[in-house]
């Protein structure tokens, strides 16, 4: 099949994916009928989304979690770095990347002329895994759609994935980070620049430059964004 068809397909596959992710189970089969449902689509504040979510004991993480990580940042950010999930110092203050590896994410928003302040930061979950292991499927699948509610919310124009779980996820993908970092991918119109997670660059300092030139994509392609409108 043609190359074109089949990333038409793909990008299709991931939209329904994302509607599945925020409650959406059924599309109606007429334009007409489309009108109607669109109307019954009501998109929430990220004060309604938080409101939501409570004391969420959606899943098990809820035992050992100290307090929900929901995210931060500005409302209306056109750049949104999503990360993994809470580690013991984001479980403690309640904030995203606050940790080493938050430390280091603060210089990469630095290098590209931004502040903490002016993008929103978020992670696939919300709650710290014991002894930080990795986020299991059943937990992902819990707090996922609070996320993309938190996306919707923003709608933001770029977001950076941060690590192999962010970028899988999102893209909803199996492929590996070193296959995905330095490429941009569409997200239900948003653009999606993968990179390596923070942590990672923690453990592996010689791989920092690749991560700069990422962003530094990001950053190019939102001043393009801004000539062109
Ligand atoms: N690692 C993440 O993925 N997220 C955080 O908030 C902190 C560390």
């Amino acid at each position: 099949m043609d190359q074109k068809v089949l990333e038409i397909i793909a990008d299709l596959k991931s939209y329904l994916e994302y509607l599945r992710g925020m409650g959406i189970e059924a599309l109606p089969a007429t334009g007409r009928e489309s009108e109607d449902s669109h109307s019954n689509l009501t998109l929430q504040t990220l004060e309604e989304v938080r409101k939501e979510l409570g004391d969420c004991r959606r899943c098990k993480l809820h035992r050992a979690r100290r307090t929900i990580v929901f995210g931060e940042g500005n409302e209306k950010a056109r750049l949104m770095f999503i990360g993994e999930g809470p580690g013991y110092d984001e479980d403690v203050q309640g904030r995203p990347f606050v940790g080493k590896a938050g430390q280091l994410l603060t210089k990469i928003i630095q290098s590209i002329h931004l502040e903490r302040e002016e993008v929103y930061i978020a992670n696939i979950i919300k709650c710290r895994p014991p002894q930080n292991r990795n986020p299991e499927p059943d937990e992902i699948e819990s707090c996922y759609p609070f996320l993309l509610k938190q996306i919707q919310a923003i709608q933001p124009k770029v977001i950076c994935a941060l690590g192999t779980f962010a970028a899988q996820t999102l893209l909803n993908t199996n492929a590996k980070i070193t296959a995905l970092r330095g490429r941009v991918f569409d997200f239900t119109g948003i653009k999606v620049f993968p990179t390596y997670h923070p942590a990672f660059l923690l453990r592996n300092p010689e791989r920092k430059r690749e991560v700069w030139e990422d962003v530094k994509q990001i950053s190019e392609w939102m001043a393009n964004k801004d000539e062109d409108s």
